[in-house]
């Protein structure tokens, strides 16, 4: 029988209870890989564990904080534990933070978006590489559109998402002896809870509204799917993508190219 493309790898997730990290735990299973889970303790990841094992792969639900260091700590020693060893780093956990033109911008909010999506995958590079020094790994690390141009309205999610793809490429150079790639995805907007607030903020009489300028700021017309996500995030983890790292790969129905 043909191996799947991920056999035999441990991979973690974080961000996986919804959305996008839900897609992408689900993916990485499907392609044989075993899956640990993260996610803040208010958030169910059965429904994340149940579709890894539907594919007959192992699943590890850990609690925790992608902002706080010893959370990483606490992660990185259950999946030793538990599976022997990490190959794949998704750094997808992020938030979105309210839309506020920068002069009216709580300052506190800002650090809060930019430890979310920034210091996050700072943390994550950082402990997960220790693990992946001696054995090589691929790390990815989940940016935006908002890596490459700018919003109105969402000054620290743009900052945030720019410095993701800034801190991809620093990992990348250093991490090139030791074998471990690092890459980035840049979606357009992706049908998930983070889009349906952001209609429901933007036109909340009539979130249709929005949807529909975003559908036509995009020219294949529509949102991104999660699994359309998850597919470049498998590709990125595996062998297929052998000789890419350092890269922004970007997934956004044609939206920047215009
Ligand atoms: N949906 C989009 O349109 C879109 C577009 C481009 C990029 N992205 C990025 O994709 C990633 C996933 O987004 P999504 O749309 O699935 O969002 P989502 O809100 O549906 O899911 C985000 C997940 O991250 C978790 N999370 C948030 N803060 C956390 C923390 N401090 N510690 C641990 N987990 C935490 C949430 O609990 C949730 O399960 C984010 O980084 C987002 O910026 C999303």
């Amino acid at each position: 029988m043909k191996q799947k493309p991920l056999q035999d790898k441990i991979a973690l997730v974080t961000g996986a209870a919804r959305g996008i990290g839900l897609a992408i735990a689900k993916r990485l299973a499907e392609d044989g890989a075993d899956v640990a889970v993260l996610d803040l303790p208010s958030m169910n990841l059965g429904a994340c564990v149940q579709a890894i094992k539907a594919n007959g792969q192992r699943a590890l639900p850990i609690s925790g904080d992608v902002t706080v260091s010893a959370d990483w700590e606490n992660a990185l020693r259950q999946i030793i534990e538990h599976f022997g060893q990490l190959d794949i780093l998704v750094n997808n956990a992020g938030i979105a933070g309210p839309i506020s033109p920068i002069m009216n911008y709580p300052d506190e909010t800002f650090d809060h978006v930019m430890a979310v999506n920034a210091r996050s995958v700072f943390l994550g590079m950082k402990y997960a590489a220790k693990q992946m020094q001696t054995r090589g790994g691929a790390i990815v690390n989940i940016a935006s559109v908002s890596g490459l141009s700018g919003s109105r309205g969402i000054v620290a999610y743009t900052a945030s998402k720019h410095a993701i793809i800034g801190m991809t490429k620093v990992a990348a150079l250093e991490f090139a002896a030791h074998k471990i790639r690092v890459n980035a995805v840049c979606p357009a907007p992706t049908d998930t809870q983070m889009v349906q607030i952001l209609e429901n903020t933007l036109s909340p009489d009539n979130p249709e509204l929005t949807r529909r300028r975003l559908f036509a700021s995009i020219p294949l017309g529509r949102y991104g799917d999660p699994a359309e996500i998850a597919a470049t995030v498998a590709f990125l983890a595996s062998a297929e993508s052998s000789f890419m790292t350092g890269s922004a790969l970007v997934v956004d129905g044609g939206m920047i190219a215009s």
